[in-house]
């Protein structure tokens, strides 16, 4: 990753990258690993230039590079975050984050879970709704896999 010395969402010394995606995975058991894998194959053949990285992998800061951000994350436990996006979470819900300080991030979320539960797809609720909170701007509405769906 580009500099990660400002943990906060202060969006001083960033500049906005153009037609950069960033895509962030959740994942305990690996299905949105691969999923994630699947959206950065298409978009570059759609000719972004992209970064695929683990959620807990990279600072609020580094969402701000990137003209779109996408984030595939499954649900655990009951209604959890994947233990390998709880760090960035964590850092999502921090209460001194200024208001509106994710308003340069154009982002959507995919979530893989599975519809017997009654936590259905929480943790991309959950995270989409914070990252709005915070200012963030969905460029394509969230989208929900169920791994009970008649397809798979
Ligand atoms: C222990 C366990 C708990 C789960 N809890 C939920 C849940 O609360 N809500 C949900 O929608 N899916 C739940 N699921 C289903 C997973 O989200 C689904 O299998 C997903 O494809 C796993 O993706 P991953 O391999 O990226 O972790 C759970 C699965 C397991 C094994």
């Amino acid at each position: 990753m580009e500099s990660k010395q400002n943990s906060d969402c202060s969006n001083e010394g960033t500049t906005l990258g153009r037609r950069k995606m960033l895509i962030l995975y959740g994942s305990e058991t690996g299905n949105s690993e691969e999923s994630a894998s699947d959206v950065e194959r298409m978009a570059r053949r759609l000719r972004f230039q992209t970064l695929l990285e683990e959620m807990n992998d990279v600072e609020l800061t580094d969402l701000l590079r990137y003209s779109l951000v996408v984030f595939v994350v499954s649900t655990t436990g009951q209604g959890d975050l994947p233990k390998n996006a709880r760090k960035f979470w964590k850092n999502l819900l921090r209460k001194r984050l200024p208001p509106n300080c994710l308003r340069q991030v154009k982002f959507t979320t995919f979530g893989l879970g599975d519809s017997s539960y009654y936590q259905f797809n929480w943790a991309a609720r959950k995270l989409h709704k914070r990252l709005e909170q915070l200012g963030a701007v969905e460029f394509l509405p969230r989208g929900e896999a169920d791994e009970r769906h008649e397809d798979g």
